[in-house]
């Protein structure tokens, strides 16, 4: 497997068979995260890149069957954070040391591009040297452009399997595997800077749908990618499944790394939750972000995508101080800047 290693950190793509070998053999993870750790602070040094994310609305009109926001939970508390929580959220984040926003919220149709201008303008008028990334899900074309155009730089839309079958095995049939795939490149023909991402260890999930990932990923050269363990939620038709492991997901971790040695690659909440040091670990496997939590501290819990998510009592003044501790016991320091992708 060191072969395949080398050859992933030399030419930055492997075939299809290559990577089906290469996830399958895990036996060489730790020389992986050596390169991976090796890659990334060429790149980066030991700074950590903070985005600061503001969890708007729990309110959606989808269905995934791995999600706790979906629509059919109707346990779960809804709200929507106003134009003013919002501003107030940017505020403190300023102050603590945030140069990247993340709106990140369920397919909610009450916030209309209308709306959502008037809140990117906002933001993007008193923090100009600040980083706004949506993570809104899918939208038209028009809608993307309308946003970009009011400010926003950056989309997160997780692609969550390049497989199509596996796809209809986590979504209801309402939603399309096509229509995903096609944001991700409308989002990158308008210019933002685009992040996909899947959860490792999701129901149904192989080998083979995982070297699919990587394929997609070598084909959309995204700047960002986001990776995280499945872990279920109880009012899900998937809470009776097992959760993703921390192994594989860090092993994922320095694939990426090596595949692209400039991406943004966060260390997960959710990586975070499953294993009390899974974010140190996930930035020694080659991650270089961090997303600590911005939303007012009333709201977290009512955010639970996933069961047991840490940090939901914390106050965001808190979050940083904990995760700059984090960082520091592993020789790497929260960076205070927006976080724009190194050249490669
Ligand atoms: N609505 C937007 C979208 O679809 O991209 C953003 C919000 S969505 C809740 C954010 C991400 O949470 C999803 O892309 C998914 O990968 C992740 N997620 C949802 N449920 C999860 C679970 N049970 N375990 C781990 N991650 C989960
Ligand atoms: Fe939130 Fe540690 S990052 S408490």
């Amino acid at each position: 497997m060191h072969r395949l290693i080398d050859r992933l950190e030399d030419k930055h793509c492997l075939t299809n068979d290559e990577w089906i070998a290469l996830i399958t053999d895990r036996s060489e993870a730790e020389y992986l995260f050596e390169r991976a750790r090796f890659t990334a602070k060429q790149y980066y040094g030991n700074a950590v890149y903070t985005r600061g994310l503001i969890e708007f609305t729990n309110y959606c009109k989808n269905n995934c069957y791995y999600c706790g926001i979906r629509r059919d939970n109707r346990n779960a508390d809804r709200y929507r954070l106003s134009r003013e929580d919002i501003m107030d959220c940017c505020r403190q984040g300023y102050e603590l040391g945030f140069r990247t926003f993340v709106l990140q919220g369920g397919e909610d149709l009450y916030y209309t591009d209308e709306r959502l201008v008037d809140i990117i303008s906002e933001i993007r008028g008193h923090y100009p040297d600040c980083a706004l990334t949506l993570s809104l899900g899918e939208r038209s074309r028009e809608s993307y452009q309308k946003l970009f155009d009011a400010g926003a730089d950056r989309y997160l839309l997780r692609h969550e399997t390049a497989d199509e079958a596996h796809y209809k095995k986590l979504h209801p049939s309402e939603m399309s595997y096509e229509n995903r795939i096609k944001c991700l490149y409308t989002l990158k023909e308008i210019g933002y800077q685009v992040g996909c991402g899947f959860m490792v260890g999701s129901p149904g999930q192989t080998i083979e749908s995982l070297a699919k990932d990587m394929q997609f990923i070598t084909e959309l050269q995204p700047q960002m990618v986001g990776i995280g363990p499945f872990v279920p939620h109880h009012e899900t038709p998937f809470s009776d499944e097992t959760k993703g492991t921390v192994e594989l997901t860090l092993y994922m971790l320095g694939l990426l790394r090596l595949l692209k040695p400039n991406l943004l690659l966060p260390a997960t909440t959710a990586l975070g939750t499953i294993d009390p040091r899974g974010r140190e670990k996930g930035i020694l496997a080659g991650a270089n972000v961090v997303m600590p939590n911005l939303s007012p501290t009333r709201v977290r819990k009512k955010y639970e995508l996933y069961d047991n998510k840490i940090c939901t009592g914390d106050e965001a003044a808190e979050c940083r101080t904990c995760l700059n501790r984090r960082m520091e016991s592993i020789g790497y320091e929260l960076a205070v800047d927006r976080g724009d992708p190194a050249q490669q």
